[in-house]
């Protein structure tokens, strides 16, 4: 199993480029399910995440082309459906990767059935899937659980295709993101107008309604918690589709250069999708500044400079549904957070028991005292290196951060979380400068 070793103090300084996001294209690549026709996406992040999506599409009857990017031409993926026949997504890709989910809305709308592993529980948190069924239900789905999946059929055991209707997807923790790209994957193909209400507002959501039209989709509303889809016949593919960058690749460098008091260039940035995380750091005192010439037309993202101050100021910060403080954030901002000048408050409200990197932090001589669904943290004037253990994929990215800071050696342990979000994490790292070892 791989670990990183980390020998902290140093800062960083120089250029990345942000890459495609990963969040965005997983329920982009499962929109192949919708049509007949190949659909190519640009820029897909070479991920554990998007292999295992690409594995699952071709059990389910894609075939999948991956070219490598070259000459400033980004990386593409062709998707081009050539057998609509199979309809069961195994437990042995689905369990490797929640997002498996998001082949339901699409395979369902498009092949009037689906038979989909559920996905289980996870480092943080339960994680249910009981608003997705119940906006597909909405929509005339026959559901039940068997055997551990969850099988489906539009209406009359799949003789109808699905009905466009009022769906709500509010939850105890507000929308879901994966349920909203499902109901409105499913929903283009319906019959009628479906009304999304309380859908989630994510940039995620965008990207993905933005291709759902590029393929012939009517869909207004998008970005707002009401969504109006009215469905069509058939869905076409579409051509060299760019997926969005990854807005929270993107905080984790803002915050890696902040960490170790560095100064870096962030390149392809998502600045219009960080607005909250960037209200919270420019309070810590942190300095994120577009460079003034350059293209920000429609398609063309931000070049951003990174400045922090040695001294950071302590903050208040609550995770929230988009255009909130984004929870896959928050074990970064907990890791900087440490050595403010001060007691900060981090409350976590979509996923209340994503705290397990609070352990490992303290090992790091960190000062922080959780309660409920909060952690206080005091910060201290210097972490010191310790071996540690990743439990997810972001609590692993705070660890490495942190490790960024620490004095000596720090050893991270089950790095394999971290390969399913940020496309080869240490060599980014290397290339600021960073001490950090692959082993
Ligand atoms: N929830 C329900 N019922 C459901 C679905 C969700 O109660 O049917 C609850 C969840 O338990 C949670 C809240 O609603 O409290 C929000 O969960 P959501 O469904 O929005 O999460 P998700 O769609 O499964 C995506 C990202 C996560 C990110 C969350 C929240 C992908 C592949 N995953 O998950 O990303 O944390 O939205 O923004 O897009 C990560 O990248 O590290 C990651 C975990």
């Amino acid at each position: 199993m791989d670990t990183f070793v980390i020998n902290g103090g140093r800062p960083l300084r120089g250029t990345v480029r942000i890459n495609g996001s990963k969040n965005a294209a997983l329920p982009l690549m499962a929109a192949a399910l919708l049509t007949d026709h190949p659909l190519t996406l640009q820029g897909v992040p070479d991920l554990a995440d998007t292999r295992n999506m690409s594995r699952l599409l071709k059990r389910l009857g894609i075939d999948v082309t991956h070219t490598p990017p070259e000459d400033q031409q980004p990386s593409s993926l062709n998707l081009s459906p050539h057998d609509p026949s199979p309809t069961a997504a195994p437990y042995d890709i689905v369990r490797t990767m929640r997002a498996g989910i998001c082949v339901l809305g699409p395979m369902l709308a498009k092949r009037r059935a689906a038979r989909v592993s559920m996905p289980g529980g996870c480092a943080i948190g339960d994680r249910p899937v009981d608003l997705h069924l119940r906006g597909l239900r909405a929509l005339g789905a026959e559901i039940h659980l068997e055997a551990g999946d969850i099988v489906a059929t539009t209406p009359r055991g799949g003789q109808d295709p699905l009905q466009a209707a009022h769906v709500f997807l509010g939850g105890p923790n507000g929308s879901t993101v994966l349920g909203t790209a499902n109901v409105l994957s499913a929903a283009t193909l319906a019959q009628g107008t479906t009304i999304i209400e309380a859908a989630a507002c994510e940039p995620e959501i965008v990207d993905l309604a933005n291709l759902l039209r590029a393929m012939g989709a009517n869909i207004t509303g998008d970005g707002s918690p009401c969504i109006i889809v009215e469905g069509v016949d058939e869905l076409t593919g579409a051509d060299a589709y760019p997926v969005m960058p990854d807005r929270i690749e993107a905080g984790t460098y803002v915050m890696a250069a902040a960490i170790t008091n560095g100064e870096v260039t962030l390149e392809n940035f998502p600045l219009d999708s960080l607005t909250a995380a960037l209200d919270r750091l420019t309070h810590i005192g942190v300095n994120v500044e577009p460079e003034t010439d350059t293209d920000t037309s429609p398609g063309n993202y931000p070049t951003v400079r990174v400045l922090s101050p040695r001294r950071l100021n302590p903050t208040q910060v609550t995770t929230q549904p988009h255009p909130g403080f984004p929870t896959d954030l928050q074990a970064q901002i907990m890791a900087l957070l440490t050595l403010a000048d001060g007691n900060a408050i981090i409350t976590e409200k979509i996923f209340p028991d994503r705290f397990l990197h609070v352990a490992e932090l303290l090992r790091m001589g960190a000062n922080i005292t959780r309660v409920g669904p909060s952690a206080m943290v005091t910060g201290t004037r210097e972490l010191v290196g310790a071996p540690v253990m990743a439990s997810d994929l972001r609590a692993s990215a705070g660890l490495v951060l942190a490790g960024l800071a620490a004095q000596g050696t720090t050893t991270i342990n089950r790095v394999y979380h971290l390969d399913r979000g940020y496309h080869k994490m240490e060599l980014t790292l290397q290339s600021l400068g960073a001490d950090i070892q692959r082993v």
